[in-house]
């Protein structure tokens, strides 16, 4: 008989390599999740408002137009690439005298809906703007004397 290469006796399927969890782990974790929920049952105090506090646009818009605008300028991203006064990005062209620059309303309006249909090749991006966030925006680009 020749010898052949040993092979490991066939002992059925491969051992489960997944360890199972050791049961005072479980315990453990169970204990933490337990207290866990037990702590944020006795803490929840809910204040008028609680949901919404945080938000950012929260359902009552207030202001005039171009508080809005420089809100919503400030908030939705316009400054990572465009400065206005000491602040904001340099990617885009400084804003701090747009409006000096003859730009008109129509202009404005049709760029912050879509930059690429307004001029071709435009890095600018398309943001998620609602109409009235264009027109808040358009308002306050207009004061940027
Ligand atoms: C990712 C960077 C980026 C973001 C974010 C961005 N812009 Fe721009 N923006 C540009 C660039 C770059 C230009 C120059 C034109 C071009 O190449 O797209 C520009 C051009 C403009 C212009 C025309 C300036 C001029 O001199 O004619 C206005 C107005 C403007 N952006 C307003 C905004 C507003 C308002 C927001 C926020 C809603 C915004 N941008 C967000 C990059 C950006």
């Amino acid at each position: 008989m020749t010898k052949g290469v040993r092979r490991p006796k066939d002992d059925g399927p491969p051992p489960d390599r997944n360890y199972p969890i050791p049961w005072f782990l479980k315990l453990t974790i169970g204990v933490i999740v337990l207290w866990g929920i037990y702590y944020m049952a006795t803490n929840f105090r809910p204040y008028p408002g609680y949901l919404t506090a945080f938000h950012p646009h929260p359902g009552k818009i207030t202001g005039t137009p171009v508080e809005r605008g420089k809100y919503d300028f400030q908030t939705v991203g316009c400054m990572s690439c465009h400065t206005v006064g000491p602040y904001g990005g340099t990617l885009g062209p400084n804003l701090t005298h747009i409006a000096s620059t003859g730009v008109t309303a129509t202009f404005l309006h049709a760029w912050l809906s879509n930059p690429a249909k307004t001029m071709p090749g435009a890095t600018m991006p398309r943001l998620p703007l609602s109409k009235r966030q264009i027109d808040d925006l358009t308002a306050y680009l207009l004061t940027l004397r």
